[in-house]
């Protein structure tokens, strides 16, 4: 589905991504790890559109997409998650759904003033739709509680939920686990193998957790200096030589994570 050609992004003279290529291919949940300060941040904000490539090319399905602005993306459902932005702490959880922007079919002037019907009608959709992304997630009980009350975890859930509003594709997800306990991540972790299994998504992420990572992702890309390391299942990563070298000095090496 995504197709990464010689990447590279700089930073004056640093380079953060340094001509990395890979495939994320589609129906996979591939998973994306590596020391910190490799580069997979920066390869995630290029790829979504958040930021300019310096060179290299993004395909999706074939077609370039490299530097379309993070909308237009979002269009061809293509996804990052986001925190949930301040200014919607406010509002509850299903609110903060129902505000997905692509989710409403749009508020033209013409449904303005002739649409009244139609608009109540979707909003009525749309209640439908944020409901039953809740009770997905199993946080149903959650549905009247404000964004800004919520802990790590179920604000986490409630990012993959506004995914759930549109028609999305691929899902770009920068650390979904960090900061959650096991309990919840386990919900996160089942949220994303349904989306994958039932509803097609194809995923991406970023984890540091290696348990999290074994349990979703194959294949896992490790990337290292702005460069990708390796590839394989995680198996493969674990036993390669290489990758080991590069946690190496990290102090990362003997514990249970890596990222
Ligand atoms: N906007 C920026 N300006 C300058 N340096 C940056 C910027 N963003 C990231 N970097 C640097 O690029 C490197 C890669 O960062 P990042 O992509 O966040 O790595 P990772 O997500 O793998 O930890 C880091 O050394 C970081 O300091
Ligand atoms: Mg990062």
């Amino acid at each position: 589905m995504i197709r990464v050609e010689t990447l590279h992004r700089h930073f004056g003279g640093f380079r953060a991504v340094d001509g990395a290529s890979l495939e994320i291919a589609t129906g996979s949940i591939t998973g994306l790890v590596g020391p910190n300060g490799a580069g997979k941040t920066t390869l995630f904000n290029v790829i979504a559109g958040v930021l300019e490539p310096t060179s290299g090319k993004v395909f999706m399905d074939g077609e370039d997409i490299t530097g379309m602005p993070p909308h237009a993306l979002f269009h061809k459902g293509l996804l990052r998650t986001f925190q949930i932005a301040h200014e919607f702490s406010s509002m509850t959880c299903r609110e903060n759904l129902m505000m997905v922007p692509g989710a409403q079919s749009g508020e033209t002037l013409w449904n303005a003033w002739f649409g009244r019907g139609r608009i109540a009608q979707e909003e009525a959709g749309l209640l439908k739709k944020a409901d039953e992304v809740l009770d997905f997630l199993t946080i149903s009980h959650l549905k009247d509680e404000k964004a800004g009350n919520l802990s790590g975890g179920q604000k986490k859930l409630l990012e993959l939920g506004r995914t759930m509003m549109v028609d999305a594709k691929i899902v770009f997800l920068d650390e979904v686990g960090a900061g959650v306990n096991r309990t919840l991540l386990n919900t996160i972790g089942d949220a994303i193998l349904r989306l994958n299994q039932e509803r097609g998504y194809t995923f991406c992420m970023i984890e540091h957790d290696m348990e999290f990572i074994g349990r979703l992702c194959d294949p896992v890309i490790v990337m290292a200096e702005g460069k990708v390391l390796a590839e394989g299942s995680i198996a493969q990563i674990k036993a390669n030589d290489a990758v080991i070298e590069a946690y190496l000095g990290t102090g990362l090496k003997n514990k249970e994570t890596v990222g």
